[in-house]
């Protein structure tokens, strides 16, 4: 090795441990059900699959680089003004490029100690320190957020609901988290499961960033558009905040079958209800089930379930994995989230839903 020196990544970066996706595989089972990840159980609407197959014969052009037509369609559905909204390849996209414009060494983001996983990792990229904020109950706690400020504070990533919990805080508190901020602190509200919420207290973010100069909403069309495949999230912010996210974003961050699908998707208002018809349904069954089994369950507005388990030998979270996983049942180990006594269960198909609660019972049920 030559004593020379080396390219050294910025500070922070050796720091990130690295983003472990869910299992898809179960080796040595007939037939996998795929329950690690939160996506949907019935697919995107065929409508928005045609739309992308419909762009396959143009692969050699570059899609349009401001998404415009995509922008209009949310702005369409949702009402909201298409110069206030950018389009990235998946919100994953969208948080990053937040951080990298907003932080620098020496900043802070705050999240929540159960928070999504691309909070501290987007933040130590830029190298800024991500700063935890306890929960309480598995949930965001404003009073512990606002604690958690300091001069050196620039973004506050809430995710609401949040994964991997399923928990949300009502939008009086987000009002309340908001106007205990101080004004240069952006407030990331990350709403990838928003459709999913039946609540009447649940706001997923459009009323505040609407009336502030400091709130962005994230959303994406991975979970109920089913098109996680695509890579296609947004952000609808402030113009000074869309004008900061488009200068840095790639030019053509977004490609052309995932602006075909992604109008596609948004326009089938018959396909979203029928995705938040079913997971209403099951999410309220499997929350049901499982606790009937003596699992604790955290009561969830997302389309998946925390289930938690005793940590005596033959019982734990890693056994009721790998048990599952026997099966060809993959569900979700989340101990990098700070929670190695769970494991997290996408709401599947009425098949999977009933195999898991089958299985989950005979787990139980076994000698250890
Ligand atoms: C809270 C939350 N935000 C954002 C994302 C990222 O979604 P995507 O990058 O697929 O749009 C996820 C995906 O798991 C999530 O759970």
């Amino acid at each position: 090795m030559s004593a020379l020196p080396r390219p050294a990544p910025r500070p922070g970066v050796l720091d990130i441990e690295a983003y472990v996706p869910g299992k898809s595989t179960a080796p040595g089972t007939a037939r996998v059900f795929k329950l690690s990840s939160n996506e949907t159980p019935l697919g995107p609407s065929p409508k928005a699959i045609a739309a992308c197959r419909s762009v396959a014969d143009r692969l050699e052009d570059y899609p349009d680089g401001s998404a415009a037509d995509l922008r209009e369609a949310i702005g369409r559905a949702f009402g909201l003004d298409p110069a206030r909204i950018v389009c990235g390849a998946g919100s994953d996209d969208l948080l990053n490029l937040l951080a990298r414009a907003y932080l620098r060494d020496g900043d802070e983001a705050i999240h929540t100690t159960h928070a999504f996983l691309v909070y501290p990792i987007a933040t130590l990229g830029t190298g800024a320190k991500p700063v935890v904020a306890a929960e309480k109950s598995y949930t965001a706690d404003v009073d512990a957020i606002l604690d958690a400020v300091t001069p050196r504070t620039k973004i506050v990533f809430l995710a609401n609901p949040n994964n991997p919990t399923g928990t949300y805080i009502p939008f009086d508190e987000v009002k309340r988290l908001h106007s205990g901020l101080p004004p240069n602190v952006l407030l990331v509200l990350d709403a990838a499961y928003a459709e999913y919420v039946r609540r009447n207290d649940y706001e997923s973010g459009i009323e505040l960033v609407a009336t502030s100069d400091n709130v962005v909403m994230c959303r994406t069309f991975s979970k109920i558009h089913g098109l996680a495949a695509l890579r296609l999230g947004w952000l609808y912010g402030p113009a000074p905040i869309v004008d900061a996210v488009n200068r840095i974003r790639g030019p053509f961050n977004v490609n052309s079958p995932a602006i075909a699908a992604g109008i596609a998707a948004i326009e089938d208002a018959a396909h979203l209800e029928l995705a938040r018809e079913h997971n209403a349904r099951w999410l309220a069954w499997l929350t049901d089930e499982i606790n009937k089994l003596g699992l604790e369950v955290t009561p969830s507005v997302a389309n998946f379930v925390l289930i938690h388990f005793p940590t005596t030998k033959g019982r734990s979270a890693k056994d009721a994995d790998a048990f599952l996983t026997a099966r060809g049942l993959i569900l979700r180990q989340v101990g990098a989230y700070k929670l190695p006594n769970a494991l997290r269960m996408s709401v599947g198909t009425e098949e999977a839903n009933r195999l898991v609660v089958a299985a989950l019972a005979e787990f139980l049920g076994r000698t250890a």
